[in-house]
């Protein structure tokens, strides 16, 4: 039996619990696929700095590089809000990235059609929603060098390099010949000398992607188009900060943050996280949405591992417990019912072995 290494990062907030739904899941999954997970856990983000004064301590470092994947929760935590930049959380994120070189973060994004209700969007405008934001996640404005800061001014710097975007366009393109072959390559050329490199260097790595077709569009509009127009997308492929921003305004679509998953990949173990952060509010209250953190173990075991078949269980688990009316918190009107953080979770397992039992009777 093939056993894989996962290093386990629960991170601050919500993280511990959306996580440990997401191990119920892998654990399912080791039972009906007849595969297993090795599981180690270490902390990351404030976690990481109350273990060892460090957002990403050493032996977090030396475990994620030395894994098959890596799972995050979240990191944030408001009490290092003020804290000097090196022992911030989001400090940890940023050099775990860079440190596994995943230059590119993949967030699908698609209306389910149980939960069109619960966006504020009008369900005819969410109709056949599936898109991909490919989001460039080790450069840019958060990592440009010079970075300053004085009393009265501040410097962030926008880089990049033509091979930077090179590489994350090629992941575009690919990902856009197995769906529905447009890339929107989101910039700002008519402003930015960064945007017109982006703009010339997609346009010459889509030369090799002959049937895929690419069109570009400014920042400013495509964050309108996504609330006006979301079905017209297929991937979507933009620079880090840009695609931080238009992920979290197409969560909007599908109904709740908390349902969105995302992977990170480079050319070594990829880094997979839901798109949500730590959520500090909702700690320990069992309400916080799983299904984000259990939609990227399925973006684990697909892309991390390549298990398809896997993947497609915990997808479709997911598909028939939100079919099933489970719902919580976040997904429903004040007053209506919900279940917690733990039951869902419960839910989603069971739903995975019971596929199983299906499938041998
Ligand atoms: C995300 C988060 C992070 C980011 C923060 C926590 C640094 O918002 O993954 O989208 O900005 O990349
Ligand atoms: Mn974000």
């Amino acid at each position: 039996m093939k056993t894989y290494s996962i290093t386990v990062l629960p991170g601050d907030g919500i993280g511990p619990e959306v996580i440990a739904q997401a191990v119920r899941v892998l654990e399912a999954v080791a039972e009906r696929f007849d595969v297993r997970f090795a599981l180690r856990t270490f902390p990351v983000g404030a976690a990481g700095v109350a273990a060892a004064n460090d957002p990403l301590p050493g032996e977090t470092r030396a475990a994620v590089v030395r894994s098959d994947a890596v799972l995050l929760g979240a990191v944030g935590d408001p009490s290092l809000d003020h804290a000097p930049r090196e022992l911030r959380p989001e400090t940890g994120l940023l050099a775990l990235r860079k440190l596994l070189n995943v230059y590119a973060n993949l967030r699908p994004v698609a209306v389910h059609p149980a939960l069109v209700g619960a966006s504020p969007l009008k369900p005819e405008r969410l109709r056949g929603v599936d898109l991909l934001v490919v989001r460039e996640l080790t450069g840019g404005l958060y990592y440009g060098e010079p970075r300053r800061r004085t009393p009265t001014s501040a410097t962030n710097t926008l880089a990049y390099t033509a091979a930077e975007i090179e590489r994350v366009a090629r992941v575009a393109f690919e990902a856009a010949r197995g769906r529905r072959r447009l890339v929107t390559s989101v910039d700002k050329a008519n402003v930015l000398e960064v945007s017109q490199l982006w703009r010339e260097t997609v346009t010459r790595v889509a030369r090799n992607y002959p049937t895929v077709r690419l069109e570009h569009a400014y920042v400013d509009t495509a964050a309108m188009r996504l609330v006006s127009d979301p079905a017209t997308f297929d991937v979507v492929l933009t620079e880090n900060m840009f695609g931080d921003i238009l992920s979290d305004e197409a969560a909007v679509l599908v109904g709740s943050l908390g349902l969105l998953p995302s992977a990170s990949l480079g050319e070594g173990p990829g880094l997979f996280e839901p798109v949500h952060g730590s959520a500090p509010s909702l700690a320990g209250k069992d309400v916080a949405n799983p299904i984000g953190a259990i939609a990227t173990v399925a973006l684990l075991l697909r892309h991390g591992l390549k298990l398809a078949d896997a993947a497609d269980a915990v997808d479709g688990a997911i598909a028939a417990a939100l079919d099933a009316g489970a719902r919580t918190q976040d997904l429903v009107r004040p007053g209506e019912s919900s279940i917690g953080t733990a039951a869902m979770g419960a839910r989603i397992s069971q739903l995975i072995l019971a596929e199983a039992l299906e499938g041998r009777s």
